[in-house]
Parts: structure tokens; C-alpha cells; sequence
């Protein structure tokens, strides 16, 4: 089967930078993007690149090259779809917030609204790649809805998870440990639409990179990758705790452990916890489909990387409380970083707002920097938590736009997202411009605590 024209729906972090790299990849394909989201369509179509809603290294030099080529960005879902060939559906799976498994299973109404549309405007045989992370057995569903709207027009569904991390997105596209590719294997249509999308891929992926099973297979396994990720950061923060107590050191730890080829050196940084929209929705997801199918010690092993991640952030706000003689009450806290890791303005599930929540528990006043996260974010964050009201987040949290303006005149410092330019920081300058004694909180493991402690900070990190 010739693919000519690919539709995605969905331009958000996974779609954009997919799609861009797609089409870049590809010059003879054309892609379009759509979204309901009409202000994120403007803004992928914004004439200066820079302006694109997402930031990823290297992704507006490509949308730069693309759009327009055979890149498009459109509100208008339903041409789009009427005349793909191929449709990939990477909406959104956040967890639920209500009714029937509320607060772990994935809320797919979304997807089913999706695979609703496609049904109804379909006017022609189509493949349906699933790129958003869904649980084990939701092409079942999707095929149901898909195949019972009488217009005879015939769909294959594929599962085309998909594994980049933000701030490396491009990155990992272009250079994927693996493509993953999940189908009908039992029958030649299945096949064949396989066989179209490894060729999609095939134009820049090594083909022994391109992996092809079942469809649950291929469902499962993006569950279990971020799973097992998670895993490791978890396991080594709780390491660190421990390490607090005993006087090792969790970078020296991770290392030796890492050194061991079984176990290998990657994911093994210990951290004030890991954020971001994927391993705590996932994960809390792999917990209820094992919970629905009664197996509880299954479910219970994995939900205590969750309880072990909120442990991490918790200890880490009440450890700057303690350390600054048991109250912040009034006390100038600036909170360096908003993003839930470099290199991305994506801010979802980070650590920073559940830190600042617990710090507005006590009444502290807050000063943020981050480089890529915009004010309106910050107080969105916040807001959403629904414990404090949004006028006292606004009286007490401010958004700055320098490290050194939110470090002024502070009491102390936490460092909750890695950016490079925290580690080039003037810290004389930064220190002599703070109350003493001057307190520094790093959560990401950033700095060197002998060069802060020269300066005079009295220096706190994680795991040491
Ligand atoms: P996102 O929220 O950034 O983007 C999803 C977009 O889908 C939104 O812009 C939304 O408006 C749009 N949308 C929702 N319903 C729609 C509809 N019916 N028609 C048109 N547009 C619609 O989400 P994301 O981070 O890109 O994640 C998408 C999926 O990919 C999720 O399932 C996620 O778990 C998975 N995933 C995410 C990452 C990541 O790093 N963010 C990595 C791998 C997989
Ligand atoms: C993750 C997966 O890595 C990716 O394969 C999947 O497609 C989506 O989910 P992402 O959430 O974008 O990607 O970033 P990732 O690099 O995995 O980091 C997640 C969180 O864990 C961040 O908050 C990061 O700071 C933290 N982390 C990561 C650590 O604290 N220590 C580590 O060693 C690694």
C-alpha cells in the first residue's frame, strides 16, 4: 500500500515534533497536523519559528525547512482526515478525574472521540495508528466503534507507541533506540499495513531497528518501558534517603551499581523526583489494568514507585521548612526551575509546583525563575492544585525573569530543574545579595557542594 498523505491528530509534544521529523524525513509524504486547540494551530503556524508552542532543541530549524512543504498545521480535522491514507491519533490519555477509576485509570474520551470523527468522515479505506500511550487492548475498542458505523469503509489499526523524552525530542526521533510497530500479524491486510508504516520509518531508521509484533504486545510495552524507567528513578532516590543517613554518597552508589553491564549507567540520577506527563499517568494506569484483571501484588509492586516519588518531593519541602529553623512563614524562598527537566518549557507533573504547593502550606513567599516557562504556566500549575486560592497564589508567588531578581534578598534557594545556565550562575554575587546565613536547597544534584560551601552557602542536596 502507497501512503501519500499522513494526518495526525493531535499537535502537542508528541504530535508536533513526530510529525515535523515525518515530514522532514520524508519530502514525498504530506503531512498535516490537526488540533482543536486553535491558539497551539496558530502558534505552530506563527511566521517566526521561534514561536512554535513547543520547545525542543533543534525542532524550529525543522518546522522552519517543512512547513509549508509538505508540513501543515490545521484546525480543520475533518479535511484532513478525508483525505489521509494514514491517520495517527496522538491526543491526549491524561489520568481521570472522575467517576469509574478516577485518579488512575487513562481517560481515553478523547481517543473515542477521535476514532467518532474518523468513523463518521471516512469515506475511504484507512490505517489508524495509535501514538498516544493507551492501555493493553484499546485497539479492540477503537476497531469496534471503527468498524460498526455501516459506511463499509475498511480500517487497520496499528500501535505505533512512541518512546522519545522532551528536551531531547528531535534527537530521539531521528535516532530511535527503536520503532515500535504493533498489527494484525494474523492476516495479509494487517501485514500490509504494517509493512507501510516500517516504510515510513524505514527512510531513516535501520530497519533492524524497527520492531514489529501483536498488537497488545506493542500496547504493553509502552507501559512497561516507562514503568521500568520510573523504577530506576525511584529505586535510587530511595537510595538516597538512605544515603542522607549513612554518610555514602548516591552519585558514587549509582555509579558503582551502574558500572554492572546487567544494570547499566542510565536513569540512575537521583533527583527531588521525576515529573512530567508520562510515568505517573502510566504507571498509575498499568496499576488499575492490574487492579481490573485482581492482580493485586501486581498492582501493589508498581504503585510503590509512585508512593516513593511523592515521599521524594515531600521530604525534600519539609527538609528546607527544618532547616530554616522550622518556619519559611514570610521568608523569601526563590525556587530556580519550573520545568520538570532542561531543555523543555513542558511543565506537567513537575516536582517545582508540588515543592511550592508545601511551601505555601507554610505560608512562604515564593520567587520563581525558569527560562522557558511563561508566567501565566506557573499560576496555571498552582491554580490547579486547588489548595490555595488564587489570590493568595498571586500575592505570594512571583514570576521573575532572572535567577539572580528571584534570588535577591532570600532566604533560601532550591534548585528544582537542571538548566545549564543555573550551573554558570555568578553564586559570589548571587550569595553576597541574600539574607544570611544563606540557604541552598539542590534538588538535582547541579552543584558542587565544596565550591558552594567556600562561597559560605549553607548547601543541602539530595543523597549526600
Ligand atoms: P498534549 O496534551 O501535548 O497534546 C495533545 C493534543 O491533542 C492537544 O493539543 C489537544 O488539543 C489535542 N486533541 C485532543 N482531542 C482532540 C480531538 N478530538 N481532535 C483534535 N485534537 C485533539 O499531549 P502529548 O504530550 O503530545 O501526549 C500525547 C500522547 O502521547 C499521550 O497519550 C501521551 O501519553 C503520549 N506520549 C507523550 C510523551 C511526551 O513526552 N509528552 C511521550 C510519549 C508518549
Ligand atoms: C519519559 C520517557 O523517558 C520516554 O521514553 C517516554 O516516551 C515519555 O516519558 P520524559 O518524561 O519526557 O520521557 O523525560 P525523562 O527524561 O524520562 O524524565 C522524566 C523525569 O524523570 C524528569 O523529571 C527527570 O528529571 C527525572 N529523572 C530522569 C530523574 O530524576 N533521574 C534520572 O536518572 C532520569
Amino acid at each position: 500500500m502507497k501512503i501519500k498523505n499522513i494526518c495526525c491528530i493531535g499537535a502537542g509534544y508528541v504530535g508536533g515534533p513526530t510529525m515535523a521529523v515525518i515530514a522532514q524525513k520524508c519530502p514525498n509524504l504530506d503531512v498535516t497536523v490537526v488540533d482543536i486547540n486553535e491558539k497551539r494551530i496558530a502558534a505552530w503556524n506563527d511566521p517566526d519559528v521561534e514561536n512554535i508552542p513547543i520547545y525542543e532543541p533543534g525542532l524550529s530549524e525543522i518546522v522552519k525547512e517543512a512547513r509549508g512543504r509538505n508540513l501543515f498545521f490545521s484546525t480543520d480535522v475533518d479535511t484532513a482526515i478525508d483525505k489521509a491514507d494514514m491517520i495517527f491519533i496522538s491526543v491526549n490519555t491524561p489520568t481521570k478525574t472522575y467517576g469509574i477509576g478516577k485518579g488512575m485509570a487513562a481517560d481515553l474520551k478523547w481517543i473515542e472521540l477521535c476514532a467518532r470523527q474518523i468513523a463518521e468522515v471516512a469515506k475511504n479505506d484507512k490505517i489508524i495508528v495509535e501514538k498516544s500511550t493507551l492501555p493493553v487492548r484499546t485497539a479492540a475498542a477503537l476497531k469496534d466503534i471503527l468498524d460498526n458505523t455501516g459506511n463499509g469503509v475498511k480500517f487497520q489499526i496499528l500501535s505505533n507507541p512512541e518512546f522519545l523524552a522532551e528536551g531531547t525530542a528531535v534527537e530521539d526521533l531521528e535516532k530511535p533506540d527503536r520503532v515500535l510497530i504493533g498489527g494484525d500479524i494474523d492476516t495479509p491486510e494487517g501485514k500490509e499495513a504494517m509493512e507501510a508504516l516500517v516504510s515510513i520509518y524505514a527512510s531513516w531508521v535501520p530497519k533492524e531497528n524497527i520492531l514489529t509484533t501483536n498488537v497488545w504486545s506493542s500496547e504493553l510495552s509502552k507501559l512497561t518501558a516507562n514503568a521500568f524507567l520510573a523504577q530506576r528513578v525511584s529505586s535510587i532516590n530511595a537510595m538516597s534517603e538512605l544515603c542522607e543517613k549513612t554518610g555514602a554518597d548516591v552519585n558514587e552508589v549509582a555509579k558503582a551499581v551502574g558500572m554492572d553491564s546487567r544494570v547499566g549507567p542510565k536513569f540512575l540520577k537521583a533527583s527531588v523526583g521525576f515529573g512530567g506527563s508520562c510515568f505517573q499517568k502510566d504507571i498509575l494506569n498499568l496499576v488499575y489494568i492490574a487492579k481490573t484483571f485482581g492482580l493485586n501484588e501486581v498492582a501493589d509492586y508498581w504503585e510503590q514507585v509512585i508512593i516513593m516519588n511523592d515521599h521524594q518531593k515531600r521530604r525534600f519541602a519539609a527538609n528546607i521548612v527544618k532547616t530554616l529553623y522550622n518556619t519559611v512563614s514570610g521568608k523569601k524562598i526563590a525556587i530556580l526551575g519550573w520545568a520538570f527537566k532542561k531543555d523543555t518549557n513542558d511543565t506537567r507533573e513537575s516536582a517545582a509546583i508540588y515543592v511550592t504547593d508545601y511551601l505555601l502550606n507554610e505560608q512562604a513567599e515564593i520567587l520563581v525563575y525558569d527560562p522557558k516557562v511563561k508566567p501565566e504556566q506557573v499560576y496555571a500549575d498552582l491554580e490547579y492544585l486547588c489548595t490555595h486560592s488564587n489570590e493568595e497564589i498571586r500575592e505570594r508567588v512571583k514570576v521573575v525573569t532572572s535567577a539572580e531578581e528571584a534570588c535577591k534578598d532570600a532566604h533560601a534557594i532550591a534548585v528544582l530543574t537542571e538548566w545549564d545556565e543555573f550551573k554558570e550562575l555568578d553564586w559570589k554575587e548571587v550569595y553576597e545579595n541574600m539574607l544570611k546565613p544563606a540557604f541552598l536547597f539542590d534538588g538535582r544534584r547541579l552543584l558542587n557542594r565544596k565550591v558552594m560551601e567556600n562561597i559560605g552557602f549553607e548547601f543541602y542536596t539530595i543523597g549526600n
